[in-house]
């Protein structure tokens, strides 16, 4: 059973998710915020082509059949993340011939998504295939995809996913597409282009995902109606958006904490409203369960981020507060628990 939505409706139920790790698992509070909060959820890194293939070259499952079994076992939407991405490439394939890299990443990629064919609701296929100061005309990065499969290997890559599980919702993931800047504005016209010439030739991409990494300090100074036109013109294309990476880095915020935490919420509430206002929004997803396991206080030595809608201690921030008054997450975690009665 899945809860994506398939109107347009914008009072549509919006499943709601956390990215989380299967060492999560084990700890019965954070299991429990889960299956409180969420009708989705998302692997943080235990999907990726680095964290499932051995030293060996060999393909290991075990943390991802994880999570897999969990989001089944409690009927959570369960979204793939991420397929194709310059970050995630195993050691061992990174200076690979083409050749060599084109059939392992095709074999990690149609094992991968064949493995969970049924089980999932989604696959982030493609993650971050733009990067301008590469300075190609179509904007694409330069990586080892790009050199293996040709410069249409975004709609090979598509096809692939699409053969290996023909239901799964197929997503390309971007980040930085928010943004109310000239370097934004540029890569959101390169993304329309990309998205034009796939889907000319037939790509299946049926949604793009925005990472939606934001800045707090940024964020209120911000114009946001390019970003809310361009929205409407991706859904002229006939794709649809999802929120997938989703936290707000409360960091340079000159202010004391209940101000501070104040302002974050406003920005949960506004940017998800702008989305699901201007663009069939599919679902959600914050970028982890709770403060300390956000990626932004993984690089030490850094002042720590507030960037989530849990803290520390899982305690509900007022950022919880707002999503679940918007999303109201908490009442589709019942209905969800309540189908498996
Ligand atoms: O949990 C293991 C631990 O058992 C092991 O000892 C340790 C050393 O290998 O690794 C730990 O796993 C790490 C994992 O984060 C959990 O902390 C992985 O090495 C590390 O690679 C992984 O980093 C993730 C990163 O992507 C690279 O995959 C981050 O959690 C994750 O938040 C980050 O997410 C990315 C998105 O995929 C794409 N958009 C940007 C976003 C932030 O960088």
């Amino acid at each position: 059973m899945s809860f994506l939505p398939n109107s347009r409706d914008a009072s549509a139920f919006i499943p709601f998710g956390y990215a989380i790790r299967s060492v999560d698992l084990e700890d019965p509070y954070r299991r429990q915020a889960i299956l409180t909060d969420c009708t989705a959820v998302t692997p943080e890194f235990e999907a990726k082509w680095d964290a499932i293939c051995n030293a060996d070259g060999k393909l290991c499952f075990k943390g991802l059949d994880r999570l897999a079994a969990f989001a089944q076992a409690n009927a959570l939407d369960f979204h793939g993340h991420t397929l194709c991405w310059h970050g995630a490439i195993p050691t061992r394939f990174r200076d690979a011939e083409p050749a060599q890299f084109r059939l392992a990443a095709a074999s990690y990629l149609s094992n991968a998504v064949g493995r969970y064919r049924g089980t999932v609701a989604s696959w982030h296929v493609v993650n971050e295939p733009l990067h301008l100061a590469d300075g190609r005309p179509d904007g694409l990065r330069r990586t080892p995809y790009l050199e293996a499969f040709g410069a249409n290997y975004i709609d090979d890559i598509f096809f692939l996913a699409a053969a290996s599980d023909p239901q799964a919702i197929l997503v390309i993931n971007e980040m930085g597409l928010e943004y109310d800047s000239p370097a934004a504005e540029k890569k959101r016209q390169a993304m329309l282009g990309l998205l034009k010439g796939a889907i000319g030739r037939g790509a299946p991409i049926d949604c793009i995902g925005l990472q939606s990494h934001l800045v707090a300090k940024d964020y209120r100074a911000a114009n946001h109606d390019a970003f809310a036109n361009w929205l409407g013109r991706v859904g002229q294309l006939g794709v649809d958006v999802m929120i997938t990476e989703l936290d707000i880095d409360d960091r340079g915020l000159e202010m004391d904490e209940e101000k501070r935490e104040g302002n974050v919420a406003g920005i949960y509430r506004d940017y998800v409203s702008l989305v699901r206002e201007n663009a069939r929004l599919r679902s959600v997803t914050v970028w982890g369960i709770s403060d300390d396991c956000s990626w932004l206080n993984q690089q030490l030595g850094l002042e720590p981020a507030q960037p989530l809608i849990r803290d520390h201690q899982l305690r509900l921030k007022p950022a919880w507060f707002e999503l679940n008054d918007l999303l109201s997450f908490g009442q589709g975690a019942q209905v969800r628990q309540a189908s498996l009665s």
